[in-house]
């Protein structure tokens, strides 16, 4: 029997299948607890911290009625004697119908879907891909805007290593969006994403001041300074507090707009900006539960 598809890349699925898991994920939304994996077991991997990401895929599979298996912490693994991942995603396949994996290497989802025997869900590996966050900024637009389409969307702080930017670009591109980007120059979009843009006649516009842009989008999404990608702690210190937004910012934007983040966040969001009804991110991390049970049944193609 054929391997069922794995989800490493957001390019892995194309519109017709964004728009399927984003119709599946209002169907968990109106009823999110569903027995159709049956017992099936799903093997939770985190190479790399996660709050949300890790708890809302658990919570996600035991609405489902599945079993996770699974570690949050290396320290605890064989990877602390010498075990490879090549190995080590070899034994566990063994033991489950699905990997949802987590690693800060780029490209370890990708070469864990071509060792495993059964599909392998990204679950962000190092700056590279975040696609089930993706799919869930985008059940938040829908939900938000009542269209995917046509946006003008900002995408503010760390362009450079944010693997929630990168996905995010690679799906809207096919939506007609306009991107502002705001990023302090060390951060800037990597090239690559540009010239995606480039060759898709999508309009950007780069800004290193973001308080020229609030008041033109319909979606403000802010990235943390991740300071677990930098090298240097020194260009970390530089560059984590460029952008702040505080709630008085929001005074003239748009009656439309709404304030995504992939969180967690640090600083970059104020907590006055909470209470406003524009502030939607602890929203959307509640929409991952949703998304990820779709995300779930469409690749093990469960009746649902
Ligand atoms: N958005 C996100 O990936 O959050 P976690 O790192 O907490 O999983």
């Amino acid at each position: 029997m054929n391997k069922a598809k794995s989800l490493v890349s957001i390019t892995d699925f194309d519109v017709e299948e964004y728009l399927k898991i984003l119709e599946l994920a209002a169907k968990f939304e109106a009823n999110s607890y569903r027995n159709v994996l049956n017992g099936r077991v799903i093997a939770s991997l985190f190479f790399e911290p996660s709050t949300r990401t890790r708890l809302s895929f658990e919570s996600a599979i035991n609405r489902l009625g599945g079993r996770v298996i699974g570690f949050s912490d290396i320290e605890t693994t064989s990877s602390t004697k010498g075990e490879t991942l090549h190995d080590t995603i070899k034994i566990i396949s063994n033991y489950c119908d699905l990997i949802v994996m987590r690693h800060p290497l780029e490209g370890a989802a990708k070469f864990a879907s071509e060792v495993a025997n059964v599909p392998i869900i990204n679950a962000g590996d190092g700056a590279n891909q975040h696609p089930t966050q993706t799919l869930l900024d985008m059940y938040s637009i829908t939900k938000t805007q009542g269209t995917l389409s046509n946006l003008s969307i900002a995408l503010i702080g760390d362009l450079k290593y944010g693997r929630t930017v990168h996905s995010l670009i690679m799906a809207m591109k096919h939506f007609n969006p306009t991107f502002h980007l705001v990023a302090p120059p060390e951060l800037a979009l990597p090239n690559e994403y540009k010239t995606i843009l480039k060759e898709n006649n999508i309009p950007f516009y780069e800004h290193t001041d973001m308080s020229s842009v609030l008041n033109e989008v319909d979606i403000v999404y802010m990235t943390r300074v991740q300071k677990e990608r930098f090298s240097d702690l020194m260009e970390y210190e530089k560059t984590k507090n460029t952008y702040i937004l505080r709630n008085e910012m929001l005074a003239h934007t748009k009656a439309n707009m709404k304030i995504l983040h992939p969180l967690p966040r640090v600083n970059e969001i104020q907590q006055d900006v909470d209470e406003n009804p524009k502030a939607y991110y602890f929203e959307q991390a509640r929409n991952g539960v949703f998304t990820r049970q779709a995300i779930i049944s469409y690749l093990l193609q469960l009746n649902v």
